[in-house]
Formats: C-alpha cells, sequence, structure tokens
C-alpha cells in the first residue's frame, strides 16, 4: 500500500530511528513525526511505520489506542481537551464539556471527539492532565488553560476564532 511520506520526513524519521539501539524503541516517536505532518494517524501510516520498524501494524495500532495523544481521525484546527478524571470532574469539568459543546452546536452526549462543521473546533474529553490542583483544566492545542470557567472557556473560543 503506497503511503506518499515527503523525503525530507522521511529522512527526518531515519535519523530518529538511528538514536536508538532497536528500532522498535523509536515507534512513539514516529508516530509523533506523522502525527505532526499529516495531522492524525491512518492505518496506511501504522503499515508503513510497521515496515520501516520491522514490525506488525498491530504492535503500532496498539500504542495509537493507547495513548490518547495519537488520533486516528482529523481534528479541527482548534482541538479543545477537556479533562474529566476525577478532580476536574468535581471542579466542573462535565459542565465546562458541555458548555463548550452547546456553544460550538456539537452534541455533548455523542461520545468521543466531535468537530464543527467547518473544521475549526473540536471538542473532546480526555483523562488526567496532569495538573489536577488546578481543576477543572482543558487543553487549547498544546497550551493547557487551568481553573477554566465557562467565562473564560467563552472567551478561548473568540479568540481561537
Ligand atoms: S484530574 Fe484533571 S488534570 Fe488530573
Amino acid at each position: 500500500m503506497h503511503f506518499p511520506v515527503p523525503a525530507a520526513l522521511e529522512a527526518e524519521i531515519d535519523a530518529l530511528i538511528a538514536r536508538y539501539p532497536q528500532k522498535r524503541s523509536a515507534s512513539v516517536m514516529v508516530l509523533h513525526a506523522l502525527q505532526d505532518h499529516f495531522g492524525h494517524l491512518t492505518a496506511e501510516a501504522m503499515e508503513w511505520t510497521a515496515r520501516k520498524l520491522d514490525l506488525q501494524p498491530i504492535n503500532l495500532l496498539e500504542l495509537v489506542t493507547f495513548y490518547p495523544m495519537f488520533r486516528r481521525q482529523p481534528v479541527g484546527r482548534f482541538h479543545l481537551k477537556v479533562c474529566r478524571t476525577l478532580s476536574c470532574a468535581l471542579a466542573g469539568s462535565h459542565a465546562l464539556h458541555h458548555h463548550l459543546c452547546t456553544k460550538l452546536g456539537l452534541n455533548p452526549e455523542a461520545p468521543g471527539p466531535q468537530t464543527t462543521p467547518d473544521g475549526r473546533f473540536t471538542v473532546e474529553f480526555v483523562e488526567c492532565l496532569a495538573s489536577c490542583h488546578t481543576a477543572p483544566v482543558l487543553m487549547l492545542n498544546d497550551t493547557l488553560y487551568e481553573k477554566v470557567t465557562p467565562a473564560q472557556a467563552d472567551q478561548l473560543l473568540r479568540q481561537s476564532s
């Protein structure tokens, strides 16, 4: 199966693999590099990675389904990840998630990531973001926001428009 990895990206990935005594150890880093470039990880991306690392595609699928930072579907330009683990749940993260979904016309009850039809925003629940003492927290792309109120969430949406 053909998976078009640009030459420069493949060279970057080859350099990553060369840093590890065993090719397999580079799996997570290779997947990150592919996701950074393509936005998400398709079955073709995992098959390509498996060939590169002398693994089976299932070995990559196990990683992609285990680690929440990996995505198998495209996400919006602004990706909101709301923590739903205990401290954040007790501090109102479910109400925050509901608020964001409602504001964006998404279904808060639907499972998994929800993306607006224009592809701008994705909202999803994630597990602990390791900032339990500042609950509720969310991430907007790579930035963590702490003690987030619905009003602050609205501000984030406005800033991201
Ligand atoms: S429970 Fe939300 S950051 Fe840990």
